[in-house]
């Protein structure tokens, strides 16, 4: 099903769906291209520094994998790849799109959101101040525990992060199973999720 190839290349490779033209890797022969199979979805991040992580539902695993890389692929290098999310927390019939939002630069906090088995809007939750993931089912302080259903046959997720002076704003967009018609989205202004529907 998965089509390996090794490239000489300097730029991470992705195999399985991803279609990636050979004219437009890098020709840095110094390296080979590191393995990323990933199964469907990926959404990525990067600092002022250029400092990027890409998040993607790992095809070995079927877990999230994060990746940290040090800049742009055509400069930057692979630092490391973790096991973010197990499988067993992670949609696997139609695959789990994945949303990464952050704030601060350098980064304070980063949110990953992405799908549940049982179609709920999940989230991990990364603090500086820590150097710490929480997330799980048992994680209070994730929209996990707030059990927001998805619509079981859509892929469609994004996230997004504000921030004022005062007060820091997430929002997470998705199709949800209660209103399957239209894009829903999550608002957290510091005291909790609020669902709105897209109204006009
Ligand atoms: C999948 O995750 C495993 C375990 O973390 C890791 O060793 C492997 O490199 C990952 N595979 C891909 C294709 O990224």
């Amino acid at each position: 099903m998965f089509l390996v190839k090794i490239l000489p290349v300097v730029s991470l490779f992705l195999s399985s769906y991803s279609y990636v033209s050979a004219a437009s890797l890098g020709t840095n022969s110094a390296n080979l291209a590191i393995g990323v199979a990933g199964v469907s979805n990926m959404d990525a991040l990067t600092s002022s520094t250029g400092e990027t992580r890409v998040y993607y539902q790992n095809s070995t695993t079927r877990g999230i994998t994060a990746l940290s890389v040090t800049n742009a692929f055509n400069v930057g290098h692979f630092e490391t790849s973790i096991p973010l999310v197990p499988s067993g927390e992670v949609r696997q019939s139609v695959p789990s799109p994945i949303a990464v939002a952050s704030i601060g630069d350098p980064w304070t906090e980063i949110h990953v959101f992405f799908v549940s088995p049982t179609n709920i809007l999940s989230e991990y939750i990364w603090t500086a101040s820590t150097n710490t993931w929480q997330g799980g089912p048992s994680c209070t302080a994730c929209l996990t525990s707030d059990g927001y259903i998805v619509s079981t046959s859509s892929n469609m997720l994004y996230a997004l992060a504000t921030t004022t002076s005062t007060c820091t704003t997430w929002r997470v967009g998705f199709v949800s199973a209660g209103v399957s018609n239209t894009i829903t989205e999550v608002v957290n202004t510091g005291s909790g999720w609020i669902l709105a529907p897209l109204a006009a």
